[in-house]
């Protein structure tokens, strides 16, 4: 039985469930999964090898077979070899991902990467659907959230700050959209985990919402 301690962090792009997971598990001293920029790079892999983002068991045998690794501590991500860069981050990548996320297929043949993630001393996991189906027995689950409006005015700085100028009404919308394919997608949905603990980050600092986190944390015991 595997008994590495698991905590899941779900919740929509932009909550700030990313930054908050990583700081996370940097506290504690536990492996990190970013499961978004799997699907991120089995979208990007497909864009530029032609592959229709539709074609379910093409883009399968793409999931199953990327040759991908991170480097925890730069944040950096290679992709058969080559480090990708900023292009994952990017949103034509992001609405790609969204898109080849819906497909049972593609689910299925990431589900066992992410579950070698599993390693000692702990890990933090970070998705729309780990405490939901990836690690259904993590404790605590948690389920990050914050407004449309807050978390656009986010993606709109972030851009500006790497000197891409963006609409905030466009990509509030943009943002609502893809909301709403990851929420009404029959596969893995993203919904609150059972008996997940709820954090809304709208109007909060980072530290705001860890202390939130760690308070319970403290609570439950993770590992124990
Ligand atoms: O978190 P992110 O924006 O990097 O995720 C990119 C897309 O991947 C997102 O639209 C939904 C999908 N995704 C998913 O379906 N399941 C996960 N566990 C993580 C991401």
């Amino acid at each position: 039985m595997d008994k590495v301690p698991v905590i899941t962090i779900d919740g929509p792009s932009g909550s700030g469930k990313g930054t908050l997971g990583r700081a996370l598990a940097r506290e504690l001293g536990w492996h990190f999964l970013d499961s978004g920029a799997l699907y991120r790079l089995v979208a990007l892999a497909a864009l530029d090898r032609g592959i229709p983002l539709d074609d379910a068991p093409a883009l399968a045998r793409l999931a199953r077979e990327l040759d991908v690794r991170f480097d925890v501590d730069s944040d950096a991500v290679w992709l058969d070899g080559t480090p990708v860069g900023d292009r994952l981050r990017t949103e034509e990548v992001g609405n790609a991902a969204s898109r080849v996320a819906a497909l049972p297929a593609v689910r299925a043949a990431l589900l066992d990467r992410q579950r070698a993630f599993r390693q000692p001393p702990g890990l933090v996991a970070d998705g729309r659907d780990m405490g939901t189906v990836v690690f259904p027995d993590a404790a605590p689950k948690f389920f990050v959230t914050a407004s449309v409006a807050e978390r656009a005015r986010r993606r709109v700085a972030q851009l500006r700050e790497k000197g891409m100028d963006a609409d905030p009404e466009a990509v509030a919308a943009e943002i609502a959209e893809r909301d709403r394919r990851d929420r009404e997608r029959p596969v893995a949905p993203l919904r609150p985990a059972e008996g997940a603990v709820r954090i809304d980050t709208t109007g909060k600092r980072i530290d705001e919402s860890l202390a939130e986190m760690r308070a319970h944390l403290a609570g439950s015991a993770p590992g124990a």
